[in-house]
């Protein structure tokens, strides 16, 4: 067996669902599923079926969290520029503000003529970061208004060389963007929605190979491999009407390792991506007694039977990967150990970031 440790990972993009669709995910299955990947902290988006958009709302998210998590968990807020008056309340609780331009799951959505009036306000209440969901076109409406007020922005799951284009530009001008990517755009393309039919299906889509080849080729300018851990219900995939996003806790390092393995990246890159970079951008603390061990040699089968993840499937079930957790720690205590949950019932922290 070879084992090597790497620093405790940190997803700074999770859909938990808590509360209001239990019945997707909830904190101690969606932990359980971040600590049986790698993830030591996770951050959880406001998209909530009632939206994170007051500091009702948040308090009532962060006490269900504080009696569930296994591992630690952050929030962000939201805001369809309706809120304003709560960023003020609401900011030493969370570790960003996300911004919806593009429909996607939930209804938190902030139309264009709000967003410089938004912007200016959580800039004026504090430093973190806003963090934006925009395809496509939107994202050069957002690098303007992020040039104009000068305030970290994080452009989350780009996927077009197109975008990655406008970053890569805004960045060589010293406009404060950063970006992540999913490991879903790294790993899947649009040829393979025809065989995964619905449970291909989630914002921004899967594009084209020559996209996910500018990602590739231009992994230095990406920030952050953040996972989107958006789960849905196997039932709701095959309803009627299209719901969007797709599990990745538990694929995402996985996948990774197995691109370190194929020569296609170093575990520098997986530091950097799942590590450094997120604890940076984010404001979250390490700790050198959280750490993760990876059997290396491992080879086995996404199979949907051994996810903890409460939506039960995966977009990569089939896929044989090589490189494995066996055991993780959080504060020196262990938490995982050969596909066990050893961590218990509300043991992780809530993050907040005065
Ligand atoms: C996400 C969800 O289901 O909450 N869906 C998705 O397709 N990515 C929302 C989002 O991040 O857009
Ligand atoms: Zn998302």
């Amino acid at each position: 067996m070879s084992l090597i440790n790497l620093p405790g990972l940190i997803d700074p993009h999770v859909h938990l669902r808590d509360p209001g669709q239990t019945e997707k995910e909830d904190f101690y299955a969606g932990t359980c599923a971040a600590i049986a990947g790698g993830y030591t902290t996770i951050i959880d988006m406001p998209n909530n079926k009632f939206p994170i958009t007051t500091l009702e709302r948040l308090e009532e998210k962060i006490s269900i969290a504080k009696r569930k998590i296994a591992c630690d968990v952050g929030f962000y807020f939201g805001s369809a520029g309706d809120n304003l008056d709560e960023f003020e309340k609401a900011k030493d609780k969370v570790l960003g503000l996300k911004l919806y331009l593009n429909q996607t799951t939930g209804n938190l959505l902030i139309f264009k003529n709000l967003l410089e009036k938004t912007f200016y306000a959580w800039s004026k209440s504090c430093s973190k970061p806003i963090l934006v969901h925009a395809e496509d076109k939107s994202v050069e409406d957002l690098i303007n208004i992020v040039k104009k007020i000068n305030t970290p922005t994080h452009f989350c799951h780009i996927s077009l060389k197109s975008e990655l284009k406008m970053i890569i530009d805004a960045k060589e001008k010293g406009i404060p963007v950063t970006c992540g990517v999913t490991p879903h755009h790294l790993f899947l393309t649009e040829k393979d929605v025809k065989i995964l039919g619905p449970f291909g299906q989630m914002k921004p889509p899967l594009s084209s190979k020559k996209d996910q080849d500018f990602l590739w080729k231009y992994l230095r300018y990406i920030d952050v491999v953040e996972s989107d851990h958006a789960p849905h219900t196997i039932d709701e995939k095959r309803g009627k009407g299209t719901v969007f996003g797709v599990p990745g806790l538990e694929t995402t390092l996985p996948l990774l390792l197995t691109a370190v393995s194929e020569n296609r990246l170093i575990f520098d890159d997986i530091i950097r991506l799942c590590h450094t970079n997120p604890s940076k951008i984010f404001g979250i603390k390490t700790d050198s007694q959280t750490k993760i061990e990876i059997d290396l040699q491992k080879s086995y089968i996404i199979n949907r039977k051994s996810l903890f993840t409460k939506c039960g499937w995966s977009p990569f079930e089939g896929w044989k990967l090589k490189g494995k957790v066996k055991r993780v720690f959080i504060r020196g205590e262990k938490v995982f150990e050969d596909e066990k949950i050893l961590a218990m019932l509300g043991s992780g922290e809530t993050i907040m970031n005065t």
